[in-house]
């Protein structure tokens, strides 16, 4: 039995897993930066601005994204709770956002006091479904968070629409999409604030990390505030805030990471090509659909995450890759509104709680019938010839 760490867990597999689905990508070049931050003895610093580390990445961000702002902070958990702060979300108050994601979307809502709505998803790219979000407009609500799942971009547009029409923000949470575009522009810098994870598995990491992306100043100068316990100057606390601060040493690895983001988004579109190619004819077949690229879309590939139309042909297909070594997972199984913290609040149209699956029967579905594989930069040919086929013998 061994313990790997997939992702957000710990997870206990019999088989011993070589690839597993993502994985960060540290050099020499990572290893002389955090050298460099211990030299100079300066691991952190509480000024407004941040340290010299945490000030060149937000530039370096700042650059890739053409936005603004850009605040470094510890996780993107604190990004997206930070980011609901600042726009005074409260007790009584009411946030729409998908349950198929990682649960710091809805735990983020929670800190704020807020109540978490959940909306369904697309069923061609599981992200949220802008139908179901009017449906879920209450007169308390206040902010709509888009999650870009896998790095697929939500439709923006439809939902910055209706965030207008309804006097609601948008907070894209981009945790996963760094390097995805939608119409050409960014994800994470299309709505009101956009929240970035650098968490290990991320397509850039800082070891635990996050961002906040936003075009207006004076929210800047609030997440400013908020990210170092409400205080601008010394101990005169101006807004409730907490220590969201980003360490010198993850800031360091972020600027190595930096360097060769173009050249690891680059390998992952070159494996996922691989991927579509080796496993188009089963779609052909109709045991499986694809991820694709819409033409307003571009993927950053973080995850290659396939919808199969039979739940024990995805069964099958993930146990004989685990025995392969490929760490295929399920991500959000199960989705947050069934997690025991979550499980007595599915919601109705109204936002009232009832019971039963069929109220998100979208995210129902993709819990049941989706698989991702892996296509990180580290991963050999051999490697996706191996997933290839695994599919083979399979089905
Ligand atoms: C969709 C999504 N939202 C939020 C987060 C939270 O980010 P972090 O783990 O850096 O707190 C993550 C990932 O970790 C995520 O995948």
């Amino acid at each position: 039995m061994y313990n790997i760490i997939s992702d957000f867990y710990i997870c206990n597999y019999s088989y011993s897993i070589m690839i597993p689905i993502n994985k960060p990508w540290l050099d020499d070049d990572a290893k002389q930066e955090v050298l460099n931050v211990l030299a100079e003895n300066s691991l952190t610093s509480p000024a407004k601005n941040g340290g010299k580390r945490v000030q060149d990445f937000e530039n370096l961000l700042k650059s890739y994204l053409n936005v603004k702002h850009v605040i470094a902070v510890n996780s993107g958990t604190s990004a997206i709770h930070a980011s609901l702060l600042s726009l005074g979300i409260k007790p009584g108050d009411e946030v729409i956002l998908p349950s198929f994601t990682f649960v710091a979307t809805a735990n983020s809502v929670v800190a704020t006091g807020a109540k978490p709505v959940f909306a369904d998803i697309n069923i061609d790219d599981y992200t949220i479904d802008s139908t179901d979000v009017e449906r879920k407009i209450t007169d308390k609500t206040k902010a709509i968070i888009p999650v870009h799942l896998y790095g697929h971009p939500s439709e923006m547009k439809k939902l910055n629409d209706i965030a207008k029409d309804n006097s609601l923000k948008v907070i894209e949470d981009a945790c996963q999409s760094l390097g995805s575009f939608y119409n050409q522009k960014q994800t994470g810098t299309i709505g009101d604030l956009g929240c970035f994870s650098f968490y290990a598995s991320k397509v850039l990491t800082t070891g635990e990390g996050g961002a906040i992306v936003t075009n207006d100043d004076n929210i800047y100068e609030e997440l400013l505030m908020i990210r170092n316990h409400g205080m601008v100057n010394g101990y005169d606390t101006r807004v409730f805030g907490l220590n969201l601060r980003l360490p010198e040493l993850c800031a360091a690895i972020g600027i190595s990471q930096m360097r060769k983001l173009d050249q690891m988004l680059d390998i992952r579109k070159t494996n996922a090509e691989f991927l579509s190619e080796g496993l188009k004819s089963f779609e052909e077949k109709g045991i499986l659909k694809l991820p694709k690229e819409p033409e307003n879309k571009k993927f950053n590939w973080y995850l290659f995450t396939i919808g199969f139309n039979e739940n024990p042909h995805r069964e099958l297909v993930k146990n004989n890759l685990l025995k392969e070594g490929i760490g295929a997972t399920i991500y959000y199984d199960p989705p947050v509104h069934k997690t025991p913290y979550y499980s007595g609040d599915d919601y109705d149209d109204t936002g009232k709680s009832v019971s039963g699956d069929d109220l998100l029967p979208n995210t129902t579905w993709a819990w049941n019938h989706v698989l991702s594989l892996p296509v990180h930069p580290l991963m050999a040919k051999d490697d996706l010839n191996t997933i290839v086929k695994t599919f083979e013998y399979s089905l």
